[in-house]
Order: C-alpha cells, then structure tokens, then sequence
C-alpha cells in the first residue's frame, strides 16, 4: 500500500531542480504531499514539478535565491497563498566550491558559499518558522547538513565543511529555539551521494564508483533516495519527539 504520511501537508524543498532535492520533492509527493519546489533556474524546477504531476501529485514551481531574505520570504508567502499552509520544509540547496587548500581559495568562492549555504539557511528558517508558528499543526523543517561539517575533515573543502558545520549548528539551536512553537528543525548530513556534486573535476560516474569502492566501507556512494528516505522519517510525525537531531547517512564514511 502505498504511505499517504505526508498527505494534503505542503511541503517546501529548496535546491528541488536537480540532485538530492528533485528526489526529496518526488519522496514528498508520491506520499501524499503537495510540494513547492525553489531554485533559482526555471527549467530544472519545471521539469520536477512535471515529474510530480505526471505520477498524479500536485506541484508549484518558483525560482527564488536563497541568499535573498525576499526570494525565500516570498515563496513562503506563495506556498501559503496556493494551498493554505507550510507544514515542511527542506533547506536543501548549497553549492561546493573548492577543491583546493585554503590559502588558494578565491575570496568570491568564499563568499558565495557562506552567502548560499548559511545565509541561505538562515533566511529560509526564518521565513519558514514565522509562517510555522503562527499554525495550530506548526511544522517540521529538515536541513542538508554534510558529513564535511562537524563530522569529518577533507582535503580541499575546508570553507565548504565550514558553512556546512554552521548548517549543523543552526539546526541544533534553532530546534532549542522553536520546539515550543510547535516547530521541530533536524538535519541530515550526507556523506558522498550520487550526484554531480560528488564527482571530482573531469570524474565520470564509473571512475567515482571505482573510487567509492575503495574509499567508504559500504563501498559505494548513497542513492538520493536513500538520502530522501532519511529526511521524509525527519519530516514525518515518525520522528515526532526528534528535536535537533544531525542524522549522518554516509555509507560508514565517518565510522
Ligand atoms: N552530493 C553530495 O555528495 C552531497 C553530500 C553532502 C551534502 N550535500 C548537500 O546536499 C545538497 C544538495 O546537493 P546535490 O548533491 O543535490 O547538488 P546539486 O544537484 O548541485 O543541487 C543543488 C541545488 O541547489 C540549488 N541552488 C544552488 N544555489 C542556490 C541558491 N542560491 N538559491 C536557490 N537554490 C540554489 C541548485 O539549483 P540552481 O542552481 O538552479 O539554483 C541545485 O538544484 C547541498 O546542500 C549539498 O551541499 C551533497
């Protein structure tokens, strides 16, 4: 049978063009929920709300920045206005810049990671835990943290592992902050997954599973559904009393 957990709750994913946020959207939908999906590139965004809509689900497409408090604030105001409430949301968009030591990394990559992956974060809680609290039913919000972050250390992603560690920390306060309006924020940190941010430069998709083989001790990257399934069980009224939690799902990287 299939689950309706998420059934008629609206659910906002951002970064849902591509990646772990068009599996999350589709996750969302095919148990029931009507799905926002934010990104700043029209197209990628259509095509997962066609893909929602074409398995009989319901879908509205916005691009939005998340660096930009109005972008987020406005989706939040659009999702409300189509279906009534936000009852989830996924702060899932980021981007990797790096690859390099530190001392090489350009100011402007610097930047554009904290101003994606934190301030991005930082407005999206905000404007989701506003629309949130003022709700009788409050809300759940998921974040994408990484392994990168407070669990791990890399070679050449030390500002990405920084804004990433932020993302884990965020979510542990803000869950202190909110669970008494009704809001509960947990996160998940992925290890490598299974899209085209984990492939090295110039890597093809068989040279990273060669090198997953040898490098993590399940041997192989993680789906983004597996990474879906993790945040939906965070969304869900399963996870009810999880308050701040950091959910690592990394195929053992960190053990
Ligand atoms: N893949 C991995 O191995 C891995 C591991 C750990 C954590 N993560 C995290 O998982 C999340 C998703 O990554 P992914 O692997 O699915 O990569 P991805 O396919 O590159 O997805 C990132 C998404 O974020 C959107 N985005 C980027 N900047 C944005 C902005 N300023 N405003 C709104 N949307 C923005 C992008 O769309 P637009 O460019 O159209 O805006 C894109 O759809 C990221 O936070 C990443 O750090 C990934």
């Amino acid at each position: 049978m299939t689950s309706t957990r998420f059934h008629d709750r609206t659910v906002l994913v951002t970064g849902a063009g591509s990646g772990i946020g068009r599996a999350v959207a589709l996750a969302f939908a095919a148990e029931g929920a009507q799905v926002v999906v934010a990104g700043r590139r029209r197209e990628p965004l259509d095509d997962t709300a066609a893909l929602i809509e074409e398995a009989g689900g319901k879908a509205l497409a916005l691009t939005a920045d998340v660096s930009r408090a109005a972008d987020v604030q406005a989706v939040v105001a659009a999702a409300v206005d189509r279906f009534g409430s936000l009852d989830a949301a996924v702060n899932n968009a980021g981007v990797f810049r790096g690859g390099q030591p530190l001392a090489d990394l350009s100011e402007s990559d610097w930047t554009e990671q904290l101003d994606i992956n934190v301030t991005g974060v930082f407005h999206a809680l905000q404007a989701e835990v506003r629309q949130m609290r003022s709700q009788p039913s409050g809300g759940a919000i998921v974040n994408i943290a990484s392994v990168f972050g407070v669990h791990a250390r890399h070679p050449g992603a030390t500002a990405y592992a920084a804004t990433k560690a932020a993302v884990s920390v965020l979510t542990r306060g803000a869950a202190r902050d909110h669970i008494g309006d009704g809001v509960r924020i947990n996160a998940v940190s992925p290890g490598p997954v299974e899209t085209e941010m984990s492939l090295l430069p110039g890597e093809t998709e068989a040279e990273r599973a060669e090198r997953m083989e040898n490098s993590v001790p399940l041997g192989r990257a993680s789906t983004t559904a597996e990474i879906a399934a993790a945040v939906l069980y965070l969304a869900s009224d399963d996870a009810a009393s999880v308050v701040g939690a950091d959910l690592v799902v990394d195929s053992g990287k960190t053990t």
